[in-house]
């Protein structure tokens, strides 16, 4: 199991699914955590399985998408006294968030730009105005490094036909700003070169998350490991790309997926 002690990490979007996995194994494994969202009741319920603001773990409030915000974000936290030597772009909209938004999943030919400018503005955006704010607070002042969450859509497109019947679909904006969260993790590794600071991708497989037997069944027949993934299994992954063991990894991705990428 990967050893935390000594890292302090930033992770925005702490409170979803993932998020919420890599902030309760940060803590078991010695990190200090700085967890972040937006207000509202998945924050409400991580600040109370932590304690509030109890010993290793702090919360602060924090749109990605608002740029004020976000350029003012490390200097609270380093205010505080808790300097990130690991920062994690997790924020994301995804399936799961429209899906409990009662939103509709348009096909293509019905898409409207504002909504597909809305997913790239929290995917893509808020991840490059987190790494940008990460420029300018933290890298060169003491070892650092970002890790950014693509997808098994960053590289790859989605079987649509798993959707059908869903009550959710792949939405276009998703897997492009995955692709653009990767193409961010090269640009920056060789721009931070010699700074001290990495940074690498880490790319999901399909997650379990009280999927319905059918979807379970179409995702499983396409991952090699025959079934969905646990949150602790990406975890594990997340863990060692948080640890110094990682300190010799710079613009890499690296697959969690159950061996879909690899067919
Ligand atoms: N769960 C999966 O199967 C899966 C697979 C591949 C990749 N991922 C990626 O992993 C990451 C976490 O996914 P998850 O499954 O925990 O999703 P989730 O929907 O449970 O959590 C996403 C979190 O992002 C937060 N968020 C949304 N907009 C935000 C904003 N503007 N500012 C700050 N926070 C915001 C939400 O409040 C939520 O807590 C995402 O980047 C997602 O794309 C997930």
């Amino acid at each position: 199991m990967a050893d935390l002690k000594g890292r302090t990490v930033f992770i925005t979007g702490s409170g979803g699914v993932l998020g919420s996995t890599y902030v309760r194994r940060m803590l078991a494994s010695g990190a200090r955590v700085v967890a972040s969202d937006l207000p509202g009741e998945r924050a409400e319920g991580l600040k109370d399985r932590h304690g509030g603001d109890a010993g290793n773990f702090r919360f602060y409030e924090l749109d990605v998408t608002d740029e004020e915000a976000v350029e003012g974000i490390f200097r609270r936290v380093m205010g505080d006294g808790w300097d990130p030597n690991v920062v994690i772009n997790n924020a994301a909209v995804t399936g799961e968030l429209l899906v409990a938004q009662g939103q509709d999943f348009p096909d293509l030919a019905s898409t409207r730009t504002e909504d597909f400018e809305k997913v790239i503005r929290t995917n893509l955006t808020g991840a490059f105005m987190v790494a940008r704010q990460m420029d300018r607070d933290i890298v060169g002042r003491y070892p650092a490094s970002l890790i950014n969450v693509a997808s098994m859509y960053a590289l790859r497109g989605p079987h649509h036909a798993i959707y059908d019947d869903m009550p959710f679909k792949n939405l276009s904006a998703y897997g492009i700003s995955k692709a653009g969260i990767h193409g961010l993790t090269v640009w920056l590794a060789s721009y931070w070169a010699g700074r001290q600071a990495t940074v690498n991708t880490i790319a999901p497989g399909a997650v379990f998350n009280g999927h319905s037997d059918e979807f379970q069944r179409r995702v499983s027949e396409l991952v090699m490991a025959g079934r969905m993934a646990r949150t602790d299994e990406i975890a594990d992954v997340m863990l060692f790309l948080a640890s110094e063991a990682a300190g010799y990894m710079t613009g890499q991705l690296v697959n969690v997926d159950g061996g879909y990428s690899a067919w």
